[in-house]
């Protein structure tokens, strides 16, 4: 009886422990940059080029990589970087200086940093120099192999580029275009930006500096003609990855950041299997397509499911379709109902009155007297509403046309009373609703006034 109780409990906290592994392991999985890229073969390549070539060609080149948030511009650079670092001659020969737009503010700073990661300081020391562009030629020329003519290949990769273009006089950006245009020495510099319009922020001297090579990445674009799985598909393939664990196939797999969550692998035969059946489900395929409709941005598909992986513990050792639909819900909220759940009970009554004004009259315009009116009404017939000042409820009012749920009809007149200015009400019923939902402490009264315009 007793041994028997004692396997029980070391098998609860066997799959106790594994459920906090897999949660540990998930988020990693879900959470950590990724160094190998997906898709966008022709871009990467580019890449891959423009950077092979200057090492081992000895070529200057400058390129933009240019992308919306989230589509994966600076693992597309991380995983080019790696893939460079196992070549023996890359690793040997190039300098890479990383640079950031948030980070690197000026252009001092910048030039602090890349000296850093040249490992120069030593030779600079304390050394005056008159101008940025000096600086830099010494910098550049420190890298110069013994023979003097062989200087070392060096890669400045710039991300969050058009930070840069807001330094004083775009110094650095002027200073190493102008390099690796004249191919003093050999140099690539690569932008990453979010920014489209982005050559428009340069100076004219820098932009005739510049290659103007442009290389443009846009989610969903697929330029591998093998790929035949669409956008969305491609999503729920992603799902099923990231929410996969070692199992018995892959088990040599494991890579060693995850050295300390090693699972056992029938527990992750299990796991795997229980994922697969979650994608064959239609309310997860709808939420899945919910989410992508709303953002293709796959940044935020990882966020929402780093959401419902941390729900994971002791207590819930399955991923449920409803862990989902939670986290779904942080991601597609309307920002309007947000808005009217930090309003007062008195302009939560007036918008339920302009509901209803609106309904009533079917869409038409409303006015500061008639919503005034309706709310009277209402007041007046339950006793439990304290009654209010005009001046009070006008305040109200102007402060939910000042939160841009009213948008003045026919421009602003400034002839009329403002009481009788005509406004369309912005929002509808499905939101207001939804905004009382979460209400904290409504009185019952306005609750059942918002469903009832008879009243
Ligand atoms: N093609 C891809 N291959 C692998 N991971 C990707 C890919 N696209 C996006 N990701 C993933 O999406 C997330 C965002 O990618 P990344 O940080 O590279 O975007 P970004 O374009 O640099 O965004 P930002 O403009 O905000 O810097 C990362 O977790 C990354 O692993
Ligand atoms: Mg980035």
């Amino acid at each position: 009886m007793g041994t028997t109780s004692k396997k029980k409990n070391m098998e609860i906290d066997f799959q106790d422990n594994m459920i906090l592994l897999t949660r540990k392991y998930l988020k990693r999985k879900i959470m950590c940059p990724e160094t190998k890229f997906r898709h966008h073969i022709k871009e990467r390549q580019h890449v891959l080029d423009l950077l092979k070539r200057t090492v081992e060609c000895g070529e200057s080149n400058s390129a933009l990589l240019i992308g919306p948030r989230g589509s994966g511009k600076t693992t597309l650079v991380n995983s080019v970087l790696k893939e460079l670092s196992t070549i023996k001659n890359f690793k040997d020969n190039a300098m890479i200086v990383n640079l950031h737009g948030l980070v690197h503010t000026d252009d001092r700073l910048a030039l602090k940093d890349a000296t850093r990661q040249m490992q120069l300081e030593n030779v600079v020391g304390d050394k005056v120099f008159g101008t940025f562009a000096e600086n830099l030629s010494f910098l550049l020329d420190c890298l110069k192999a013994g023979d003097k003519k062989r200087s070392k290949p060096c890669i400045f990769i710039l991300d969050e580029f058009d930070l840069f273009c807001g330094h004083q006089n775009q110094t650095l950006l002027y200073n190493l275009f102008d390099v690796a245009q004249s191919a003093q020495s050999p140099i690539c510099v690569l932008g990453i930006t979010c920014r489209l319009d982005v050559i428009e922020l340069l100076e004219k001297r820098v932009k005739s500096r510049f290659s103007h090579r442009q290389i443009f990445l846009f989610p969903g674009e697929n330029s591998a003609p093998e790929q035949a799985l669409n956008g969305f598909e491609e999503r729920v393939e992603l799902f099923k990855y990231l929410l996969r664990l070692p199992d018995n196939e892959n088990i040599n797999r494991v890579e060693e950041q995850y050295d300390d969550c090693m699972i056992d692998s029938q527990f992750g035969t299990v796991w795997n299997q229980f994922i697969d059946d979650l994608v064959s489900n239609v309310t997860m395929i709808n939420i899945l397509k919910k989410m992508y409709s709303l953002d293709v941005n796959e940044r935020c598909f990882r966020n929402f499911l780093a959401v419902a992986v941390s729900t994971l513990d002791e207590d819930h050792q399955r991923l449920e379709i409803n862990d989902f639909i939670e986290a779904s819900k942080m991601f597609t909220q309307d920002d309007k109902v947000l808005l009217l759940e930090g309003l007062s009970v008195l302009e939560i009554s007036l918008i339920i009155a302009m509901k209803h004004e609106t309904e009533i009259f079917d869409g038409e315009p409303i006015n500061f007297e008639t919503i005034l009116n309706r709310y009277n009404k209402f007041a007046n017939q339950n006793s439990s509403i304290q009654s209010v000042q005009r001046p009070v409820i006008m305040k109200a009012f102007e402060h939910i046309k000042n939160l841009e749920l009213l948008t003045p009809v026919g421009g602003t007149n400034t002839r009329t009373e403002k009481e009788y200015q005509y406004y369309k009400f912005l929002l509808t019923p499905e939101q207001i609703l939804d905004a009382l939902k979460n209400y904290p402490s409504l009185p019952t009264e306005v609750k059942q006034w918002a469903t009832n315009s008879l009243q």
